[in-house]
C-alpha cells in the first residue's frame, strides 16, 4: 500500500556487468585472463605479454611483442617538468597520493587525451600509463629516501627496469637477479586484473562520463588505496608485526572474530572467494621457494603459517568462508626484493593499470551510456511526513 518495493538490502551489493576480459570462479577458486588460467599465464608469460592480452583480448605475436615493447621504452621518460613535481611533495607524503595526483596531472602533458584519440591509439595509451607511471613509482621512492632519481633504460626488461630505477645508485650499482625479476613477473601477472572489484568499478564508472584516461586512472589508484582493498597489503605486514611482538596469534584471531571489536584479520576473506584465493596459493608457494633459493629469511613469514593454521582450523572461519586473499603474502614478498612497506600498494597499482585499461577500453567501446546505478528508495513515505507537514504553522 506504500507504493514502495522494498529489497533485502543485500542485493544493494550486487550490480551486473558484463564483461570478455577477466573469469573468476569464487566458489573453485579459479581466475582465468581472457580464458587463459593464471597458472599457465605465470609459467609461460611475462607481465607486458599479459597486459598486452588483457587489453587485445590476445597474447601478442612475437612481432606485436616487440612493437609493444619498444612503445614501453619510448614512453618510459617522465616529461622533466612532472620530475620537478616531486620537489614540492612534503617528504612523507605516501607515494599513492603522489601518484594519483601525478597521473592526473598527465592530460596537462600529453595532448589529445579526447577518448577517441585515446582508444584509436591504444597501445601507446596503455604504453604510456604503464611505463610512465612504473618510472613516477620509482621516482617517488626515490624522493621519499632523500636519493637521486635512477632514469629508465632501454636495455631493461619492464620488470629489470623498475628494480633498477628503485635501487641502483651512483656510489653502489645495483645487481640485477634474474631471480628477483622472475618473481616481480608473477606478483605483477597476479595482480594485473580481477574482474569488477572496487577500483575497476571505479573507473568503469568514472571513464563512462568520458573524463579523460588518465583522470579515469587517477580515481581507480584512489580507490586502490584504501585499506579493505588495495591497502590491505600493507595492513597484513603491519597485523604481523603486531601478533610477532605480541607472540598470542589465538589472541588475535579471537580478536578477529569478536563483532565489537574493529580489527579484521587482514589478508583474510573475500567478496568473490569462498575458498583459498588462487593467487594467494602461488604467491605462499613462491614465497617459501623465493626466501629459500635467495637464504632471506622473514620470521614473519613464520608467523603467517600460524595465523593460517590456526584460522583455517576456527568455526568462526570455516562457517563464513574466510581464506588467505592475495594479500596475505605479498607483502613478504615485497620484503624480500627490498620494497619498503609504503610502496606496496603502489606495487598493486602499477600492475593493475593494464587491467583498468582493458575495462575502460571495453567500457568505451560498448556503449557511450554514463553508468547511473538505480537505487531502491527504502525512506520515508508521503503518508508519514504528511503529520509533519500538518503540524508546521506556514
Ligand atoms: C582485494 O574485490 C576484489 O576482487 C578485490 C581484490 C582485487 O584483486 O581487486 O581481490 C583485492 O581487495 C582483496 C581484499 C583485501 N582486503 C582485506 O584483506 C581486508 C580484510 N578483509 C575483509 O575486510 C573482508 O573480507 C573484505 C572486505 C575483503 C570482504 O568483505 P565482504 O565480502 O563485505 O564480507 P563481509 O564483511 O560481509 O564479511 C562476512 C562475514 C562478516 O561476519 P558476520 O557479519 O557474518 O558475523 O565475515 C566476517 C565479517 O565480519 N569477515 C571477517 C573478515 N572478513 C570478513 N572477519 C574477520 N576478519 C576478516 N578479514
Amino acid at each position: 500500500e506504500t507504493g514502495y518495493v522494498t529489497l533485502d538490502p543485500s542485493f544493494m551489493n550486487t550490480a551486473a556487468c558484463y564483461s570478455q576480459i577477466t573469469y573468476i570462479d569464487g566458489e573453485k577458486g579459479i581466475l582465468r585472463y581472457r580464458g587463459i588460467p593464471i597458472e599457465d599465464l605465470v609459467k609461460k608469460t611475462m607481465f607486458v605479454e599479459v597486459a598486452y592480452l588483457l587489453v587485445h583480448g590476445e597474447l601478442p605475436t612475437e612481432d606485436e611483442r616487440q612493437k609493444f615493447s619498444e612503445l614501453l621504452n619510448v614512453n618510459s621518460m617522465l616529461h622533466e617538468d612532472m620530475r620537478h613535481f616531486f620537489d614540492h611533495f612534503p617528504a612523507g607524503a605516501h607515494p599513492m597520493h603522489i601518484l594519483s595526483t601525478m597521473i592526473n596531472a598527465l592530460a596537462a602533458f600529453y595532448p589529445n587525451v579526447d577518448l577517441k584519440s585515446m582508444a584509436d591509439d591504444i597501445d601507446v595509451s596503455t604504453a604510456r600509463l604503464i611505463s610512465i607511471v612504473r618510472t613516477m613509482a620509482a621516482f617517488a621512492y626515490k624522493k621519499s629516501i632523500g636519493d637521486p632519481v635512477v632514469y629508465p633504460r632501454h636495455d631493461l626488461s619492464y620488470c629489470a627496469n623498475f628494480l633498477n630505477m628503485m635501487f641502483d645508485s651512483p656510489v653502489k650499482p645495483y645487481q640485477i637477479h634474474p631471480e628477483a625479476v622472475r618473481i616481480l613477473n608473477i606478483l605483477f601477472i597476479l595482480h594485473a586484473d580481477h574482474e569488477q572489484n572496487c577500483s575497476t568499478t571505479t573507473v568503469r564508472t568514472v571513464g563512462s562520463a568520458q573524463v579523460n584516461l588518465y583522470a579515469t586512472i587517477s580515481a581507480g589508484i584512489s580507490a586502490l588505496s584504501g585499506p579493505l582493498h588495495g591497502g590491505a597489503n600493507q595492513e597484513v605486514i603491519e597485523m604481523l608485526k603486531l601478533i610477532q611482538a605480541d607472540g598470542n596469534v589465538r589472541k588475535f584471531i579471537d580478536m578477529a572474530k569478536d563483532r565489537n571489536n574493529p580489527f579484521r584479520l587482514m589478508g583474510f576473506g573475500h567478496r568473490v572467494y569462498k575458498t583459498y584465493d588462487p593467487r594467494a596459493a602461488i604467491i605462499k608457494k613462491e614465497c617459501h621457494a623465493y626466501l629459500e633459493k635467495t637464504n632471506y629469511s622473514d620470521p614473519l613469514l613464520d608467523v603467517a603459517r600460524q595465523v593460517e593454521e590456526v584460522a583455517l582450523t576456527d568455526p568462526y572461519f570455516i562457517e563464513r568462508n574466510l581464506y588467505p586473499n592475495v594479500d596475505f603474502y605479498t607483502g613478504i614478498l615485497y620484503r624480500a626484493l627490498g620494497i619498503p612497506e609504503n610502496m606496496f600498494t603502489v606495487m598493486f597499482a602499477l600492475a593493475r593499470l593494464p587491467g583498468w585499461v582493458a575495462h575502460w577500453k571495453e567500457m568505451i567501446g560498448g556503449t557511450t551510456k554514463i553508468v547511473r546505478p538505480r537505487q531502491v528508495y527504502i525512506g520515508k513515505t508521503p503518508a508519514e511526513t504528511a503529520e509533519v507537514l500538518a503540524r508546521r504553522e506556514l
